[in-house]
């Protein structure tokens, strides 16, 4: 029997290792994905792996995938969760969980396992992958099977079998870091009336301790990709770290929100997605000059449809490729130069242009023009508003008799 567990470093998984090898009497391969969590993270991830008593450790870069065909026509989509969410968490599961299953056949394996808890998402995104790319092996969720619940009960796990460990039976938050954002759960964001206080916060500084001189960045797109920030070229992977830089020192990014999981509950989580923050608002500002109204009102609604599949765990799906296919088409004019003003926690378009700029300033303008008849708009309100003058006449027939 062999297993491979999506392996992190962090104290669950190195506890799911020994707990896989017990109670599945089967060989464990570590899987690691690097989709951008950083070096602290990954530094000695094998070592650790090995000495938690795993065969073998895989580390696989994910990076430039996740950029390419994730993050970037997410974006086209114009996706947000809930109003708020850019998804962090939920665009790393999908590539994750397909290197995952790569490896299980690489190396033969007939299981794989994950250390999601049983009351989150992640489960849910996690096996929905493992099914639509790997129906034939078995999934192990560790923590919705043993019966030790909190740091203190996996420490001792771990001091039984005399496999170190170096983390610390007080960690007081739960994160999730990639190269979009990094989340923070737990601790005494578990009250909702908590503010949350200053060490939730890693990628951001404090908008009242951002710089007093606000920075501007010119940021080109074609056909709804970033292609240069200041005249500069940057493959996604750079363009994310950079802007995470840029954004992040000026409080760009901070998300403190309360949302509903798939599976019911409502959670408290801290995001911080600089990079992504300034993104959407650049790219909002162009299709504000190209995109016609209908179109516009058609993204909008494609963006809360596929946040909702991404937050769902849907992204194998054919209807993933339908969404889109339908994106990439609507974000085919989005060419152009958008300038970005940052300042205390803000992200604000100052300057937009494009060739296929819709926007007209001779139509426009409040000044005389040559273009427009406003004769035409009278026809037009009388037949757009007929609904309303039947109704009233019909209602003044009925209060006559
Ligand atoms: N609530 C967010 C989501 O569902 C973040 C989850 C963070 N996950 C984690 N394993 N810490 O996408
Ligand atoms: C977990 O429960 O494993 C993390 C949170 C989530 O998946 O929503």
């Amino acid at each position: 029997n062999k297993v491979v567990l999506a392996y992190s470093g962090g104290l669950d998984t190195s506890a799911i290792v020994p707990w896989l090898k017990e109670n599945y009497d089967c060989e464990v391969v570590a899987f690691v994905a690097d989709v951008g969590q950083g070096d602290e993270e990954l530094e000695g991830v094998e070592a650790k792996a090995i000495a938690s008593g795993a065969s073998s450790c895989h580390i696989v870069d994910l990076k430039d995938k996740f950029a390419r065909e994730v993050i970037y026509p997410t974006l086209k989509t114009g996706a947000i969760y809930e109003g708020q969410y850019l998804l962090g968490t939920a665009l790393a599961r999908p590539i994750i969980a397909e290197a995952q299953v790569a490896v299980a056949r690489q190396v033969g394996a007939d299981a794989l396992a994950h250390g999601c808890t049983g009351k989150g998402n992640d489960q849910v995104r996690f096996e929905s992958a493992f099914a639509a790319l790997a129906p034939e092996l078995t999934v192990i969720a560790p923590w919705r099977e043993w019966t030790m619940r909190s740091r203190p009960q996996l420490l001792a796990y771990l001091a039984e079998r005399n496999i170190p460990c170096s983390a610390s039976a007080t960690k007081i938050y739960s994160r999730d870091a990639n190269l979009w954002h990094i989340s923070t759960e737990g601790g005494e964001l578990e009250d909702p009336w908590n503010e949350p206080s200053e060490q939730v916060w890693t990628w951001t500084v404090a908008p009242e301790q951002a710089p007093d001189k606000p920075q501007y960045l010119q940021l080109s797109f074609a056909h709804g990709e970033l292609t240069h920030i200041d005249g500069q070229t940057f493959d996604p992977v750079d363009a994310i770290l950079h802007l995470n830089q840029i954004a992040g020192a000026h409080g760009v990014g901070r998300l403190d929100m309360v949302e509903n999981r798939l599976v019911g509950m409502k959670s408290r989580g801290c995001y911080e997605t600089p990079a992504g923050e300034v993104l959407y608002a650049a790219l909002q500002g162009l299709e504000s000059l190209v995109l016609d109204r209908t179109t516009q009102d058609y993204r909008i609604r494609l963006g809360n449809e596929f946040a909702q599949l991404m937050y769902d765990g849907r992204w194998f799906t054919p209807l993933k490729d339908v969404m889109l296919a339908s994106a990439t088409k609507i974000a085919e004019p989005l060419s152009g130069d958008i300038v970005v003003k940052l300042y205390k926690g803000k992200v604000t378009v100052t300057q937009k242009q494009s060739p296929n700029s819709l926007y007209s300033n001779a139509f426009a303008t409040f000044d005389e023009d040559e273009v427009y008849n406003q004769k035409h708009a009278e026809g037009f309100i009388r037949l757009y508003s007929l609904a309303n003058r039947i109704r009233a006449l019909h209602q003044q027939a009925a209060d006559d008799t």
